[in-house]
């Protein structure tokens, strides 16, 4: 064995399979050089995934040698744009196994833009928003459409330790569709909060009493794949620079067509129409994603979506799957066993403790040997020291943090109320007023190319951290 290291020699007696991975080491020295040569840690993949020099090299060969236009017109520069945008269109359904004749690729900012798309378009009255507690603000911040346009919104609530939602809870909830086809259900397949993989049986189950499903894939997508010829949610939103780092700006709404055809744009802007009119006051959408593709694509990177899904697909799920399996694993082993010399526990984590049903964001707060709480600032301060980026705070997925750090809902009232913060609260204001309580953890992720260093080192900082 190259590497003696006794700690290696255990994490492989757990993880045996870690070794069937080694092709992702050899791609971390040739294609990600950099972070090993400024000796980063890398563990917030949930944040941002990391590009390979080979992507970049692809995308600025395409652009050096060819000249592209604004695709909204056929000149000849303009068609040979057009071309590879819908290339790229075409390969994330084929990415994503989804049936063209089911399912558009429609591009976006982010995932955020995408869910905005569907908030602001989705038909809400006389309808029912239903959504987890764990989601992202951005999927949360569809409620203020439904709610001003008279649906109802209810949350599903997570329960602690795993932060999962009961089977028959969820049942009671999907049974409160309203009648008619207005009924909106929302879920992350990975929670960003708890790493918590949410089962996708449930698409199945709240289409069969009247729900369309958004599926969150932002945090599933980097490291699993979502096979939409197998399970068909109504609307996916990603951000491609989770799964393969470059280029940022750019997501993607994969929607299927019979839902989309439910949603009624609130305007229209340069190339969502075929035909808008100022004396005769009317506008005709175009057809399919253009109908809400507002103005010009990002028509010199979108290419460079489909030079990073082949990067991915060329490296195959299954491997970058196992290494996060196994890596999340043993991070998950040893935080759990850490102990200070009080006994007291090193981390208190949020999520499920083994590495099923979870993928590779693992969240939890650090406390001293007497049992109190460590500032997560102060955790992340620390980590900086040593070169470890990892992230802290609620990591926008407020609800998951409610549940997590225990802060109810009478707390909230309270300090939504206070004299002065009727309209402003400053996240300052905010720890004062639940004063004594934490009001975020501490979150590592792994994937792509995190190796055993990686989450060795983290060890070792949280090991320093016991007394
Ligand atoms: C689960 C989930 N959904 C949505 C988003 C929003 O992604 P973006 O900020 O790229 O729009 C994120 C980002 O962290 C996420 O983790």
């Amino acid at each position: 064995m190259q590497n003696p290291d006794p700690e290696f020699v255990r994490f492989l007696k757990a993880y045996p399979t870690y070794q069937s991975t080694e092709a992702l080491d050899q791609l971390r020295a040739s294609e990600y050089a950099r972070l090993d040569q400024d000796e980063h840690v890398y563990l917030d993949y949930t944040g941002g995934g990391l590009y390979a020099e080979s992507q970049l090299r692809a995308h600025q060969q395409l652009l050096k040698e060819n000249v592209y236009g604004n695709p909204h017109s056929s000149n000849p520069t303009s068609l040979a744009a057009t071309e590879l945008v819908e290339k790229a269109r075409a390969y994330v359904l084929e990415f994503f196994h989804a049936d063209p004749g089911e399912y558009l690729c429609i591009f976006t900012p982010n995932a955020s833009g995408a869910l905005k798309l569907v908030g602001e378009s989705y038909p809400f009255p006389g309808g029912h928003y239903l959504l987890t507690f764990d989601n992202h603000n951005s999927v949360n911040g569809i409620r203020e459409f439904a709610t001003a346009r008279g649906a109802e919104v209810t949350y599903v609530p997570v329960a602690l330790p795993d932060m999962c939602v009961e089977a028959e809870s969820l049942g009671e909830y999907l049974s409160r569709a309203q009648p008619g086809e207005r009924n909106l259900f929302a879920y992350p397949a990975q929670s960003n909060f708890s790493g918590v993989q949410h089962s996708l049986e449930w698409i199945e189950q709240a289409h069969a009493v009247g729900w369309d499903v958004l599926l969150d894939a932002a945090a599933y997508v980097p490291t699993n794949q979502l096979d939409l010829g197998a399970v068909k949610p109504d609307f996916v939103p990603v951000s491609f620079y989770k799964m393969f780092g470059y280029p940022t700006g750019l997501g993607a709404l994969i929607a299927r067509k019979r839902a989309l055809g439910k949603l009624h744009r609130p305007w229209f802007a340069g190339g969502t129409i075929t035909v808008a009119s100022v004396q005769g006051h009317k506008y005709y959408l175009a057809d399919g994603a253009a109908a809400f593709e507002d103005g010009t694509l990002d028509y010199l990177n979108i290419p460079a979506v489909e030079i990073g899904l082949r990067h991915i697909a060329a490296i195959g799920y299954d491997l970058i799957h196992e290494r996060v399996r196994c890596l999340t694993g043993w991070l998950l082993d040893e935080l759990t066993g850490l102990k200070h010399s009080t006994g007291e526990p090193l981390v208190r984590l949020y999520g499920p403790t083994g590495s099923e049903g979870r993928g590779g964001a693992v969240t939890a707060n650090f406390y001293n040997k007497d049992g109190q709480i460590i500032d997560h600032r102060d955790i992340e301060a620390a980590a900086n020291r040593v070169n470890i980026s990892l992230r802290t705070g609620c990591f926008c997925n407020p609800g998951a943090g409610e549940i997590a750090l225990g802060i109810s809902r009478v707390e909230l009232d309270v300090c939504f109320t206070q004299p002065g913060h009727e309209q402003r609260l400053s996240v300052d204001d905010f720890r004062l007023c639940i004063d004594g309580k934490a009001s975020g953890a501490v979150r590592v992720s792994v994937g792509l190319v995190t190796d055993f260093h990686d989450v060795q080192a983290f060890l070792s900082f949280a090991r320093s951290l016991l007394q």
